[in-house]
Order: C-alpha cells, then structure tokens, then sequence
C-alpha cells in the first residue's frame, strides 16, 4: 500500500479501519482533530457543571445532569478511536495539559446565568449537531461510527436547550431579558466553533483531501446559521447581528464579519475562561489519580486470575 493507493481507497468511500495502512500524516492528522475533539467534550462539562446545583427545578436539574453525563461519554467514545491511531490516554490528557492540544474556543467563555444553559444547549449542542452530522461520513470507521452514536444524544442536548430558551423569552420581561443577554453573548462565539474562514484555514485542505472532513468551515457555519434564525424569531429573540439579512438570490442569510482577532485569541488561549478551564481539569485529573491506580491494580488482579 502507498500513498496513491490510499488515496484510491479514500475516493472510492471506503472506510479506513486501525489496522489498515495508512499515511502517517493522516494519522497524526486525525489525532489532532479527534483528540481536540474529544477534550472540547470533556472541557464541555465544566461550563454546564457549574449551574447543575443551581438549577431552577428538580425537572431543570435532572436535564441538566443527563446532559453533562453524556457529554463525558462523548468524550470516551472518542478517546477510544482516538486510541485506536496508537496514542494513549495518557499522552492526550499531557498534551492537553501542556497546552500542545486545544479544545473548543466556545467553551472558554463564562456562563453568567441560567439563560446560559439554554443558550449552551440551543446554540452551542446545534452548532455541534451541524459540524458532527456531517462528520459521521469521515473516512477513519472508528471515529464515523463514534459520530453515529453521539449524534442520536446531541438532539436531546440542542432541545432542552431552545425549550429553556422559549419558557424564559414568553417568561417575565427580566426572564426574556436574561434569555436576551445570554443570545447576545454566546452567538457569536457559536459560530467561531466552526473554525476560521476556509481561505484561512490550514488544516482544511487536507482534511477535505483525506475525507476527514466532508464539508467546509463555512459551508456548515452558513447552514447552522440559516437553520437557527427561524427559531429565534419564533421565540422573539434578537440575533446580535445587524447585517443578518436574508439574500433571496444566494438562498442563505448574508451576515456580518466575525472578530477573527478574538478568535484567534481565544484559539491560542488568552480567552475569558482558558486558564480557569485547564486549571480545574489538572486539579480534577490529579484528585482522580486514585481512581486510575484502582482501575489498573483491580484489571491486573483480574488478568492474574484469569492465568
Ligand atoms: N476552537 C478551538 N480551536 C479551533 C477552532 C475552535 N473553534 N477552530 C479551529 N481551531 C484550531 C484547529 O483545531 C487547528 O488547530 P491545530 O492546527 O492546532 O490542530 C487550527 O485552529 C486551524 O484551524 P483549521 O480550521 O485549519 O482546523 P480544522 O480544519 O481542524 O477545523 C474544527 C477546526 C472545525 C474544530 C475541526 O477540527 C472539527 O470539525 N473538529 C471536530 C468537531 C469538534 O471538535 N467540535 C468541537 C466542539 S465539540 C462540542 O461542541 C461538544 C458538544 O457536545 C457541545
């Protein structure tokens, strides 16, 4: 097998499995994006974590719970296929923690409210299902059939957050407020989730070569963006955008130039909450260190058993 042959195989909408060869480049390729993938998942909890014990109803809370649950499972799954390229658990947590790996930028920005929750999953889960739904026909068949999987539980995640989202905008004016403030403060970033505007957008040729990726940075930030006006209009938000226009002629909304400083600022980890989030995961990962070492010694007692 070679690189020509490869890329046959690619074309041809053949899956590549962890046995098979592959170029080194798509494997450390894959690495990248799904290990920053599944540390955005896990990164992802903390946000949310933060409003579970102050949750408006036991209703709230037990949503909220589930959600977060399955957030850390989405992280598993995709430790797992990330694994499965020949990296350890280990090593990715390292390299999150030394900073050679990123996560999210979104996830970098404080949650100031309840409204936040909803915003979080309206927004930010929607965001995600456009980009995920979309990976779920990548190449790599570890990280497709992790998509499959993580996408049926996303749905859940973006319509608990437009329902807390439309029970707080027909809600008291300071309720309707409160949703308004929180639209106001995450749309933008939402929409930084789907990474730099492909002319500048390094990784994306090669991930558009290898079937990694299925579709372009912009094309999927333009569609989350089409399929989420309609639903703030009908529950009388504002969209903090004001060159949102629809374009009869393009079919799409025209809307207005996003702060790539900010972006890039965050991306490189001078966001709001960037230290605070690696701090708590470093503190959290050293008090679960117990845990591990049970794990191991329990899978080992186990093994000599079994021989
Ligand atoms: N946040 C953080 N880093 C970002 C970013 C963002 N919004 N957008 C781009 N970047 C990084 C890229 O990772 C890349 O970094 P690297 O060179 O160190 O790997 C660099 O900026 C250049 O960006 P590119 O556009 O060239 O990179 P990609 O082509 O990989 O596109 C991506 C970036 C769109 C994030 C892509 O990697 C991707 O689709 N990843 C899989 C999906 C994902 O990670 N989603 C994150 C959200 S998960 C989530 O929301 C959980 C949900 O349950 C709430």
């Amino acid at each position: 097998m070679n690189d020509k042959l490869f890329q046959e195989r690619i074309d041809a909408e053949k899956k590549i499995e962890p046995k098979d060869w592959m170029p080194e480049d798509y494997r450390k390729h894959l690495i990248r994006q799904i290990s920053q993938h599944a540390h955005s998942e896990v990164i992802g909890m903390q946000p949310e974590g933060n409003w579970i014990s102050r949750a408006p109803s036991l209703r709230a809370k037990m949503i909220l719970l589930a959600k977060v649950q399955d957030e850390a499972g989405h992280g598993l799954y995709l430790y797992s296929a990330c694994e499965t390229l020949g990296i350890s658990r280990e090593e990715l947590v390292k390299q999150l923690h030394d900073g050679k790996a990123k996560y999210s930028s979104i996830f970098n920005y404080p949650t100031l409210s309840w409204a936040d929750m909803g915003a979080i999953g309206w927004l930010v889960d929607g965001a995600a299902i456009v980009n995920q739904v979309s990976l779920q026909r990548t190449s790599y068949g570890p990280y497709a059939r992790g998509m499959v999987k993580i996408c049926k539980e996303e749905s859940f995640h973006q319509r608990q957050g437009y329902e807390i989202m439309a029970e707080m905008a027909k809600g008291t004016p300071e309720q309707k407020a409160m949703a308004q403030d929180a639209l106001n403060r995450f749309w933008w970033p939402s929409i930084m989730m789907f990474g730099p505007q492909d002319s500048d957008s390094p990784r994306t040729g090669n991930a558009m070569k290898w079937k990694i990726k299925r579709q372009f940075n912009d094309e999927l930030r333009q569609n989350f963006i089409d399929q989420t006006v309609g639903q703030a209009e009908v529950i009388e938000l504002i969209i903090p955008d004001k060159d949102l226009k629809w374009n009869q002629q393009r079919e799409h909304y025209d809307f207005g130039e996003m702060d790539w400083v900010e972006f890039w600022s965050v991306v490189n980890g001078n966001g709001p909450c960037n230290k605070q989030r690696l701090d708590h995961h470093k503190k959290a990962h050293d008090e679960g260190e117990w845990v591990r070492n049970a794990a191991k010694a329990y899978a080992k007692k186990q093994e000599l058993v079994a021989n």
